[in-house]
């Protein structure tokens, strides 16, 4: 304790929390829009920064869903580049999911619709592009989604938005000495919601915070300056089956919390909220030993709480039932699959499976409605927290051992540390798509864009689809199709005599060209001109002597 007290009065003396923490603006309703734009924001005297927001200068409205509505959002991308916009946590097809695969073009709208399917719970949006997510969202684009439900309505909880039930985006970023954002830096700066150096008033009764770990790479170890134990209401998909109480609360990079701290009878005080770093080893991200830089290894303190008054009508007690939780058994499972977390040293980078992510690979196929067992396995020397879209998951167990009561919910986001394995349990329910890939991925922003990532289809026992002998037989290349030009690689063993013939289809499976047949010739090659195509997926059918042959998923940039 002497340590951790010496290591905190640099920060206490020094740090100046002078600029009110900002709370995002909500919006709610069914119908949404969102424009991704370049900004620049003033976070320092002298030079301003470069950012990227939605509907504003740096990350972006809290989007409050009402579970069971039927959602529909515009996405404008109005920056000069494409992106993409991903639903963190949202159980929506894989078409409306944003992944890589669903690309905005630069000036395009994208118009995901969903039936809102999950829990109440804090979720997040953020861009998704494929070596360019780190960029992205270092530069501010992310924000919040918070799904209501009538059951969590129902308790006694804290709910007043901005006044009793706080958004915490917490992240480490990096500033270079010309005040910009840079993703490959060393960490400078917290910032809680955007805001530098921030301070937070609350009134004096029971707060909740919603917390999400939005930094690239670091750890988080919340806790507060006196030590106080608090709540943890909630993990990434939803209410916890009761209040757990805690006195540190560890959230990796992507992974959100449900916090209710009761502030009765302090009205006048001030307290810190710290990440203690110092408690964890050189194998977490943030930790210290090793090559430790900036804040790591190091008890931060990155905003001050001050106490206010009561307000009206203060919740000044939770309710201590949540949520029911029926995980689903082991026994139950149709299927187990491992992945293995490897790499790591110089020109050796983090990957999954011992393969970096290649976009026109499907890695895993899933069939629709069941339920599986996924082990991952650290094999390196840095915890990573692995993430998977499309659902929410039980953790088994951790090295053989049952996860900690707050990790008992559902879960979108779990750290592997150094040689441990994680096996968790989810089902794979409402949406099949052969098409279409979900990702999974760890969620270092970093190793995400260095390749660290892999795709899964989720398809209906009917039309299983073998990726691999499809990729045997005909191959689009390159694809994404980024010049207007399909070149599609036919299979050596064609008969020159046979007639190759090709159909492009949307996603909604319309028509779009027809390519007649013709012979195939001694060439392995054949090429086809787009004009006027819209970047997005389509699908390319291959007729062999007037049989459907073969289907691939293409990509038009
Ligand atoms: Cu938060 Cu695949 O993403
Ligand atoms: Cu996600
Ligand atoms: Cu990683």
């Amino acid at each position: 304790m002497k340590k951790l007290f010496f290591l905190l009065i640099p920060n206490l003396l020094f740090a100046q929390f002078t600029n009110e923490l900002s709370i995002p603006p909500t919006l709610d309703g069914t119908t949404f829009n969102l424009t991704i734009d370049e900004s620049t924001r003033q976070f320092f005297a002298g030079q301003t920064t470069q950012t990227i927001g939605f509907n504003g200068d740096f990350l972006g409205p809290t989007l409050i869903f009402k579970q069971g509505d039927a959602i529909d959002i515009t996405v404008n991308n109005a920056l000069d580049e494409p992106t993409t916009v991903h639903w963190h946590g949202m159980h929506v097809s894989p078409e409306d999911d944003g992944g890589p695969h669903t690309i905005i073009a630069a000036g395009a709208a994208w118009n995901p619709d969903f039936t809102v399917l999950d829990r109440a719970t804090t979720f997040w949006y953020h861009p998704h592009l494929h070596e360019k997510t780190n960029e992205h969202v270092t530069k501010g684009a992310a924000g919040l989604i918070i799904i209501q439900s009538t059951a969590e309505e129902a308790l006694t909880l804290p709910r007043t938005y901005g006044e009793d039930d706080i958004p915490l985006i917490i992240q480490c970023k990096s500033f270079n000495n010309q005040n910009q954002l840079d993703e490959r830096g060393n960490d400078t700066h917290f910032m809680v919601n955007g805001t530098l150096d921030p301070y937070l008033e609350v009134p004096s009764q029971m707060v909740r915070f919603r917390v999400i770990n939005g930094s690239n790479e670091r750890v988080l170890n919340l806790g507060f300056e006196d030590d106080r134990t608090f709540y943890q209401i909630g993990s990434d998909g939803g209410l916890l089956t009761a209040p757990v109480e805690l006195n540190r609360v560890r959230l990796a990079s992507g992974e959100r919390a449900e916090l209710v701290v009761n502030f009765s009878g302090e009205s006048g005080s001030t307290l810190g909220m710290i990440t203690y770093a110092s408690e964890f080893g050189p194998g977490i991200p943030g930790g210290g030993g090793g090559g430790a830089q900036g804040f790591d290894g190091l008890d931060t303190e990155f905003m001050e709480i001050r106490v206010g008054d009561q307000t009206a009508s203060p919740v000044t007690s939770i309710s201590m039932a949540l949520a029911t939780h029926t995980p689903w058994n082991e026994s139950e499972a149709d299927y187990e699959r491992e992945i293995t977390m490897d790499g790591g040293g110089p020109g050796n980078p983090f990957s999954l499976d011992n393969a970096l992510f290649d976009i026109d690979l499907i890695n895993e196929q899933v069939t629709l409605d069941d339920i599986e067992i996924w082990t991952i396995t650290n094999n390196t020397g840095l915890a990573h927290p692995f993430h998977i879209h499309d659902v929410q998951f039980y953790i088994l167990d951790k090295n053989g051992v049952a996860p900690p009561a707050n990790e008992q919910g559902l879960k979108d986001v779990v750290l592997v540390e150094a040689n441990q394995s994680v096996r968790f349990i989810t089902k794979f329910e409402d949406f099949a798509d052969p098409q279409v890939p979900y990702m999974y991925h760890c969620h270092i922003l970093p190793h995400e864009d260095g390749g660290m990532m892999g795709q899964f289809v989720v398809v209906e026992e009917e039309v299983a689809l073998n990726f691999e002998e499809i990729r045997k037989q005909f191959r689009i290349y390159p694809n994404p199709v980024t010049d207007r030009i399909i070149r599609v690689l036919m299979p050596d063993q064609l008969d020159p005599q046979s007639t190759v013939g090709f159909t492009i289809f949307d996603l909604a499976g319309k028509e779009i060209s027809h390519f007649p047949s013709t012979v195939c010739g001694p060439t392995n090659l054949k090429v086809l001109y787009l004009e006027e195509y819209n970047p997005g997926i389509y699908t390319l059918s291959v007729l062999v002597d007037g049989q459907y042959e073969s289907s691939m998923r293409m990509i038009i940039k």
